[in-house]
């Protein structure tokens, strides 16, 4: 039995900022997001061709900006054209694709906390988990919290681990893979983020006796999140910060 860790985080997380309701990984999502109470929130953060981390969740850029091909194919300068607000409707027009370090400038200054995906473009898993954490480590070298890295990769988070070992990190995980609580440990994890299908009463057992917080993504209706308060889990990644109130 391993005890389980400080906890400094809340309960609830919106999900690229605030899930569908502003187009996602962007400051405007983040400012909506917080306008609805949400003081904690999850963000995608991959590398541009020039080693910046910055925010997206697809490898292109075509479903959420109006720019085209590999986003990890070019500078950050040329991704800061892109307009990433437009595909969810006009009242968004112009906004663009945040780097970490803005993400992390609005966090800090609004003392809100921050789930870090690392969400590399394929075949940049190991630099990715490496430069996301040490800007990270570097941006919240003061702050009171430090925000959690998580990631599907492992070898992303061996990198982040190896770069910077006291920020805390979580192993996501969309199914049950053979070996993933080894894994976990190995990489030194605070917590699993698991598709919130996942979780039952003896998974959730398992992670707290082995010292690793439970938590869910991507959770839009109540009937879940009530499933899942009841079985002990420890955060809660939605969409639906319209529904859900962050007090809760
Ligand atoms: O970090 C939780 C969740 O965001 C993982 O899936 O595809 O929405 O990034 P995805
Ligand atoms: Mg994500």
């Amino acid at each position: 039995m391993t005890a389980l860790p400080t906890w400094p985080y809340p309960r609830w997380i919106a999900h690229r900022g605030a899930g569908k309701l502003a187009p996602e990984n962007t400051l405007a999502a983040f400012r909506l997001g917080a306008q609805y109470g949400y003081r904690m929130f999850e963000c995608d953060a991959k590398l541009s061709a020039d080693g910046l981390p910055f925010l997206l969740h697809d490898s292109t850029l075509e479903r959420t900006t109006n720019g085209s091909g590999m986003a990890g194919e070019q500078d950050y300068a040329q991704l800061a054209q892109y307009d990433a607000g437009s595909w969810l409707g006009r009242a968004w027009a112009g906004e663009p694709l945040p780097t970490l370090e803005n993400v992390a400038r609005f966090c800090l200054a609004n003392h809100l906390h921050l789930n870090i995906e690392i969400k590399p473009t394929p075949g940049q898993e190991e630099e990715t988990g490496r430069v996301v954490a040490e800007h990270a480590e570097r941006f919240w070298r003061d702050a009171a919290c430090a925000p959690l890295l998580s990631s599907f990769r492992p070898e992303s988070l061996a990198q982040a681990r190896d770069a910077a070992p006291k920020l805390p990190r979580a192993l996501l995980l969309d199914s049950l893979r053979e070996g993933c609580f080894d894994q976990a440990q190995e990489l030194g994890c605070v917590a699993l983020i698991c598709r919130y299908t996942l979780w039952d009463a003896a998974l959730v057992a398992q992670a707290h006796a082995q010292g690793l917080r439970a938590l869910s993504y991507t959770v839009n209706d109540t009937t879940a999140a009530d499933a899942l308060l009841a079985l002990g889990t420890d955060g809660i990644i939605t969409d639906r910060v319209d529904l859900f109130s962050p007090a809760a």
